[in-house]
């Protein structure tokens, strides 16, 4: 049975902590739970928000409208060989728990993804990523309910279009579908180890690892997650709040020029992706707080809540270092968490 809440505050349901209310505000366990709030007058009458954990959105104001939170639980097995398990996830598992419960298992393939906050169901739609691994890697399958007809849905890795922290979600079926679960194939032997990216491989060092195991590469990327991402209990943030753009080569090599040490992620094509946080770092935000809000000293790609800042305050600060990365490089940061404005 579903209840609709009124007046909702969203503070702890948004890892920026920012003290926006739902006009309206339901939780939802089951697809059939979905289908009986797509009945009620208030669903047909109001704009809607799908929230997972709520680590990847910025609330400007009050939402006028109907939140709608995904709670669904339960991991299946699909089939299984000697190689292989793919397994289907219900899109309110915690998707770090679901990572944990995989390591234990000895299932291989999203271990560097380990800590990522957020709900299983939102990984498909920006194609989390981290430390050289991408959720689509191991994407099967997407399963989906329209959110005007009910309709179930599934749709293939391919159909999803992912990117770099994209997928079709994003563009042509904003907003259409509220995804109930994912299918995912993990290795059960002769996993494909990737320590390349970063600092893994020095971690492992320090951790007197020489062959390492998911289990200890997920060790490593917790650890240095933990050394440089604030905890979004502790300090209100979202993650990167930008996107690494990417600019062509001919852009990258005048820059260059006056900065000759700018890093770079291996280039595709004609087009060379550059670390925002440096961009951001070299404008002088790195560190800096004004009032409430600021950005992180670790890591200049995260902008903070200190405690009791407003979503426009953010929102205000990601303007300020969209135009001043733009002044000095001839760059313009996009920026990744979803602003609901
Ligand atoms: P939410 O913030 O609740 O929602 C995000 C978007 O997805 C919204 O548009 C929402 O409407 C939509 N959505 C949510 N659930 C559903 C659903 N079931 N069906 C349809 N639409 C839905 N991201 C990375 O890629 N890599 C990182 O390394 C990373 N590190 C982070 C570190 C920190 C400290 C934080 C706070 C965030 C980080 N993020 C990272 C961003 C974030 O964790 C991911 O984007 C995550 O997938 C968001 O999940 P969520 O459930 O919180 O989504
Ligand atoms: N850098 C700086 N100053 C900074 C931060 C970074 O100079 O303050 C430069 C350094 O050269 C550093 C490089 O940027 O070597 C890369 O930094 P880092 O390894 O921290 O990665 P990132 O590009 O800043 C991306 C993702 C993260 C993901 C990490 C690890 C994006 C937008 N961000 O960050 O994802 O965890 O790589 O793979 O792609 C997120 O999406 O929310 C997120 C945290």
């Amino acid at each position: 049975m579903i209840n609709i809440e009124e007046n909702k505050n969203l503070k702890p349901l948004n890892t920026f902590g920012i003290a926006a209310s739902a006009r309206y505000f339901c939780s939802i366990s089951s697809v059939d739970e979905l289908i009986e709030l797509q009945q009620s007058v208030i669903y047909k009458t109001h704009k809607r928000l799908l929230l997972g954990g709520g680590s990847n959105v910025l609330f400007c104001k009050d939402f006028d409208g109907l939140v709608v939170q995904c709670n669904l639980k339960g991991i299946h097995l699909v089939r299984e060989s000697d190689e292989h398990v793919t397994i289907q996830v219900a899109s309110g598992e915690v998707w770090h728990h679901l990572v944990m419960h995989c390591v234990k298992n000895n299932w291989g393939g999203i271990e560097n993804l380990s800590l990522i906050p957020g709900s299983t169901g939102a990984a498909p739609i920006q194609n989390i990523g981290a430390y050289g691994v991408e959720v689509k890697d191991v994407i099967d399958t997407v399963q989906c309910i329209d959110l005007l007809s009910g309709d179930e849905h599934v749709f293939s890795n391919q159909q999803c279009k992912f990117g770099y922290r994209e997928s079709v979600f994003k563009h042509e079926w904003k907003e259409k579908f509220f995804i109930s679960s994912v299918t995912l194939t993990l290795t059960k032997k002769n996993h494909r180890i990737n320590t390349q990216y970063g600092a893994i491989a020095d971690t492992l060092r320090q951790m007197n690892v020489s062959i390492p195991t998911i289990q200890a590469v997920s060790d490593a990327v917790i650890s240095i997650r933990r050394s440089k991402l604030p905890d979004p209990s502790v300090i209100g943030n979202a993650g990167s709040f930008f996107k690494n753009p990417s600019i062509m080569l001919d852009h990258y090599q005048s820059l260059q020029k006056n900065n000759p040490t700018i890093p770079n992620y291996p280039s595709v094509n004609q087009e060379v992706k550059v670390p925002a946080g440096w961009l951001i770092e070299q404008c002088g935000w790195k560190g800096k707080k004004f009032g409430e809000v600021g950005v992180h000293a670790q890591q200049a790609l995260v902008l903070v809540n200190y405690g009791n800042a407003k979503g426009e305050e953010i929102f205000s600060l990601a303007c300020s270092i969209i135009e001043s990365v733009k002044e000095k490089f001839g760059i313009i940061l996009t920026p990744e968490v979803n602003i609901i404005a």
